[in-house]
């Protein structure tokens, strides 16, 4: 399921307000939800031009809210200090969805397995997104937080109403190599799961006083 659709079948039904936040130069799900009837701003340093989006950090954001939900993909092993930014997440908004990965199970089969699928896609001529060498992406992304940093920030913060370890290499390796047969080696026992999709209720008092949650 993409992540679009897995955001969409979380959601309380429109009218509702969207933070997406760090929505990526793509736009993330800002344009699904757009589309699904949902008022959405989607920010990130890097967001595309146009209505649904700002080119801002979440640190710089200073809309007040409130939101009926945020949404954040792929984003908050970056985000740095994490507590404060989910402390202002779980101020704005009474729903946090989220896509993310476990950096730290890239290593022992998954990685084998990653770097080989790699390789034979390049031989075949295809040029997959993600890093042929996993020991040097990890080198370049020393910063990235654990999942188990991130969940434990997350539960400090909300209460967990949904949480699933899932494939993500498919996205890096694109081609053949599909999100079912990551599946399958996840299920079989042969692969590590790196994704994972979270979410969570805030019990944090919302911003400003009265605000829904
Ligand atoms: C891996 S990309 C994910 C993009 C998109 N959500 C996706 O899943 O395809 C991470 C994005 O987070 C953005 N980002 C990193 N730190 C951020 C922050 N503090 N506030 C907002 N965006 C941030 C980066 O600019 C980058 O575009």
């Amino acid at each position: 399921m993409s992540f679009a659709d897995f955001v969409l079948a979380q959601l309380p039904p429109p009218p509702a307000r969207v933070l997406e936040v760090g929505c990526g130069d793509e736009g993330g799900v800002a344009y699904a939800l757009d589309a699904a009837g949902y008022d959405v701003l989607a920010i990130d340093p890097q967001a595309p031009e146009g209505p649904l989006f700002r080119r801002k950090t979440l640190e710089e954001l200073d809309d007040p809210g409130p939101f009926d939900a945020v949404v954040a993909g792929r984003v908050l092993h970056h985000v740095q200090p994490l507590g404060a930014g989910l402390d202002k997440l779980a101020r704005l908004a009474p729903l946090l969805v989220v896509d993310e990965f476990a950096p730290e199970r890239l290593n022992g089969a998954t990685q084998d397995w990653y770097e080989a699928q790699h390789r034979a896609l390049v031989a075949s001529g295809r040029e997959p997104e993600g890093p042929a060498r996993l020991d040097h992406w990890r080198a370049a992304h020393s910063d990235i937080a654990p999942s188990g940093t991130v969940l434990a920030e997350l539960r400090a913060r909300y209460d967990e109403l949904a949480f699933e370890r899932r494939p993500y290499l498919y996205r890096w390796l694109g081609g053949p190599a599909t999100e079912q047969l990551e599946e399958t080696l996840i299920g079989v026992g042969a692969i590590d799961a790196v994704g994972l999709r979270w979410v969570g209720r805030s019990t944090i008092k919302l911003w400003p006083p009265g605000s829904p949650g």
